[in-house]
């Protein structure tokens, strides 16, 4: 496939949430910027990734993409491996050898969520399903090859566009009274927008390297969460959340209960605080309001 002059940035990643949000940004820095979607690099294919890297010689590299299907993960462990574990070692060895910047996302979910303070950077990662593994695998070979790269986990990413939490449950609220969510598990929404906006501030800190926590303030529970934007979008629709424990609402793949990211080193590296989940609720609904 051709493609256009080598961009400043190469993102994986292209339909994804944080992708989109990314290229968003990149129109309001005028950066230049390609987003690699699986029909220029699969990511499941070795080699796919490292011959763009090779062929465009970004100077920053920002790895979006990932195979995010959390209860799926524990059956297809393969694919989810190949995309989230090898997929950004090799991107690592290629950025490496081009000395481009490298900038790989990750989650929350490399923790176990039974600690009773918030995650920093140097807590030790207990994932306890398999997609919070294979994070933690890419997370460990993306740095284990490439000294100068940035890890920046993140939670509950959300922006309105597409298939995230908030579009799920303003959708399925729209023919329900009632919903029932799980209140024992706590995060922090991350808006994708503000995400976006961090990485690129972390891709031009000149050491920012190693792992950063980037997660939205203040922490709550899914429920919670849902409450304030359902409350928010109350006129249009007036759906009930009840609490649920998460025994009430098994799932395939555990998840952690209390999933905290904090950490100073975001701030210390570029000024920006964590971002504030509230204040992007009102952008957040007019893109679910516009995808409809
Ligand atoms: N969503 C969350 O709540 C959350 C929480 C914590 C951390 N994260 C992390 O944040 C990052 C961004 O997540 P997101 O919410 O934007 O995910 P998303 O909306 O599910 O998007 C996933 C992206 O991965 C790409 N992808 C999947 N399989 C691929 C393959 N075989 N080859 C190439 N690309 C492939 C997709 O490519 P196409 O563009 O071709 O479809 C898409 O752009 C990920 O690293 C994720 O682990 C997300």
């Amino acid at each position: 496939m051709a493609l256009a002059a080598a961009p400043e940035f190469l993102i994986f990643g292209k339909s994804g949430q944080l992708a989109r949000s990314l290229a968003a940004q990149a129109r309001c820095e005028d950066v230049s910027l390609l987003c690699a979607g699986r029909d220029i690099a699969d990511l499941t294919i070795p080699g796919h990734a490292r011959a763009l890297i090779e062929r465009l010689q970004p100077r920053f590299v920002i790895n979006a993409a990932a195979y995010t299907a959390v209860d799926r993960a524990e059956d297809e462990t393969l694919l989810c491996n190949a995309i989230n574990a090898d997929a950004p070692g090799e991107m690592a060895k290629a950025c490496a050898s081009q000395g481009s910047r490298f900038i790989h996302v990750s989650t929350d979910y490399v923790f176990n969520g039974e600690s009773d303070t918030p995650y920093t950077e140097d807590s030790e990662p207990d994932p306890i399903n398999f997609y919070g593994q294979s994070k933690l695998e890419g997370e460990l070979k993306a740095l284990n090859s490439y000294d100068q790269t940035t890890i920046v986990r993140t939670s509950a990413v959300f922006s309105g566009l597409g298939d995230d939490f908030p579009c799920k449950i303003l959708n399925l609220a729209a023919s329900r009274e009632t919903l029932r969510i799980v209140d024992d598990q706590i995060t922090g929404p991350t808006p994708a927008a503000e995400l976006a906006r961090r990485l690129f501030a972390l891709a031009r800190s000149p050491s920012a390297y190693g792992v950063f926590h980037c997660a939205g303030q203040p922490f709550v529970s899914w429920a919670g969460f849902a409450a304030a934007f359902l409350e928010q979008e109350g006129s249009a629709i007036g759906t009930r959340v009840i609490p649920v424990s998460s025994e009430e609402y098994p799932t395939r793949a555990r998840r952690p209960k209390r999933s905290r990211l904090g950490g100073d080193r975001l701030k210390e590296a570029t000024g920006l605080h964590s971002p504030q989940w509230q204040q992007s609720l009102g952008l957040m609904l007019d893109a679910w309001r516009a995808s409809r």
